[in-house]
């Protein structure tokens, strides 16, 4: 079950709901939701504080139950940290705690007043979006692959409302449209590479398509991009018996300008080929379509937020894998730009659908920005770790506006470099350019293997290979960077730039 979002502005103390949540700070200080609370409650609050129950630390979570004076039949206590250093990521923090709590409680509803904190540089618009799209990231279940459930008697958590003084309909409406696009993304990341193949993706566009309007989809398969010369994007998916496609969606909500494109890399499940991985952690590498799942999810968001925008988005689906008929490290490849590739690495197979599909992108659509997303690199890993996505593009105005937009939906990028001066590390004796770059900087020479195919286009991309799913045996898609791409077309749409 999705959570269902609500706006509201009725008194703490005798809102009838099975949970009510405030704030209190770490030096003992109450938010007024809290102090009101405290006041009815007879001190139930502070004697907490005062007994040390009660820490105020960020995200500490405690539940009151039936307090007397309240309507609320419990109070959840959640801890702010310290006022003075309150900031937009502690408050994206507080909420998601908020939300593991209230889902561990036998309660169907919860009203929470920790939208009324006020947090520096953000309105009550942002507070909040960001508050329900916390509440939905926390509350997200991967069940698809598991043994049907039985129902439990127990009430689920079905339904958060947040207090506003003011009016925030708009942040409720983006973030219930931008978490339909983060929950298709995470859906469709976390799914096995058994099931989310290239033509699953496919289908799964198809579908979205024929439910919406001013959507469309069209799907070439191998033969049609045989055809039309798609020599380095076929050469990686020849040794899978997935074969490849490539997704094209289209979203006309603005008039006859031209689009904005996103690209995303969609490789179901990444082996290597013939340069083939180490075994161990390889599971991972069913999380290789994670750019092909943000940026489908990000185009979700802005069909269901209905923006006054031209869309498209571009997904290569492809399966690397080892067979006989796979391409081979030396071979040499025509990519449909014409630029001619020396393969010396199967395992840098990213770039070589991407490139295609660049080139097809700016050749189809002659788009006023190009963003792609791809778990691209190691080295972008090792680069930033997992809090920032790699940003590489030579526009200034265009790094400036996708670095704002991380920031506002702390859906952080960081800036690396793209200078020329990369380039030559991708020379090759036998090609026009080389697949890979040697050791240095190999989260920038992927993206200057990139640049060649751009030339000419107001292009950025995106290297998510650090933020796309959290680490482990449990890790899950996390849905970045759907909230930044959203964010920047949110910011275009009101900008008309
Ligand atoms: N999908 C991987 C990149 C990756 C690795 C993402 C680990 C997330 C975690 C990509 O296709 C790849 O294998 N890249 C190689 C490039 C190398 C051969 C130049 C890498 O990063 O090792
Ligand atoms: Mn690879
Ligand atoms: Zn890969």
């Amino acid at each position: 079950m999705t959570l269902q979002f609500s706006l509201g502005s009725a008194a703490p103390e005798t809102v009838d709901t099975p949970c009510v949540v405030v704030g209190v700070y770490e030096n003992g200080v109450l938010t007024s939701a809290a102090a009101r609370v405290n006041t009815a409650a007879q001190g139930a609050i502070k004697q907490q504080i005062e007994s040390g129950d009660i820490s105020g630390k960020a995200g500490s979570t405690n539940v009151l139950f039936a307090p007397p004076g309240l309507t609320a039949k419990r109070v959840l206590v959640v801890g702010l940290g310290v006022q003075k250093s309150f900031d937009g990521a502690r408050y994206q923090k507080i909420h998601l705690e908020a939300a593991r709590a209230l889902a561990r409680l036998p309660i169907d509803s919860a009203v929470s007043y920790l939208t009324e904190v006020e947090v520096p540089q953000h309105d009550a618009t942002w507070r909040v979006r960001t508050a329900a799209l916390a509440a939905d990231h926390a509350t997200y279940r991967y069940t698809a692959t598991f043994k049907p459930r039985e129902k439990s008697s127990q009430p689920e958590l079905g339904t958060v409302q947040f207090a506003s003084g003011e009016d925030a309909s708009i942040g409720l409406d983006q973030a219930k449209a931008i978490a339909e696009g983060v929950r298709f993304a995470r859906e469709l990341a976390n799914l096995p590479p058994n099931i989310c193949n290239p033509a699953y993706i496919a289908d799964q566009a198809t579908l979205f398509a024929e439910r919406h309007e001013k959507v469309s989809c069209q799907v070439l398969d191998h033969v049609e991009l045989e055809k039309l010369g798609f020599g380095s994007l076929l050469a990686v998916g020849r040794g899978s018996a997935n074969k490849p496609k490539l997704v094209v969606l289209e979203y006309k909500g603005g008039n006859e300008e031209k689009p904005y494109a996103f690209v995303g890399k969609g490789i179901t499940f990444d082996t290597g080929g013939i340069s083939l991985k180490p075994g161990p952690g390889m599971e991972e590498m069913k999380f290789d379509m994670g750019g092909a799942a943000g940026v489908l999810g990000a185009f979700v968001a802005a069909v269901k937020m209905q923006l006054p925008v031209n869309l498209v988005c571009v997904v290569p689906a492809v399966e690397n894998m080892p067979d006989g008929d796979s391409y081979r490290p030396g071979d040499v490849l025509t990519s449909l730009s014409g630029i001619t590739i020396e393969v010396l690495n199967t395992d840098a197979e990213g770039r070589l659908i991407l490139c295609d599909a660049l080139t097809y992108t700016a050749q189809t659509f002659q788009p006023r920005a190009i963003i792609d997303a791809a778990t691209l690199t190691g080295a972008c890993v090792i680069a930033l770790g997992k809090h920032a996505s790699g940003l590489m593009t030579k526009h200034d105005d265009l790094a400036d506006e996708l670095l704002a937009a991380g920031e506002h939906a702390l859906d952080r990028a960081w800036r690396l470099p793209l200078w020329d001066d990369y380039q030559v590390q991708l020379e090759s004796g036998f090609a026009d350019v080389a697949n890979i770059g040697g050791k240095n900087a190999g989260a920038i020479t992927a993206g200057c293997f990139l640049a060649r195919f751009t030339e000419g286009q107001r292009w950025a991309h995106l290297d998510i290979a650090g933020t796309a799913w959290d680490e482990g045996r449990k890790g899950l898609a996390t849905g970045r960077p759907v909230s930044l791409l959203a964010q920047w077309l949110i910011d275009r749409a009101g900008s008309g730039s």
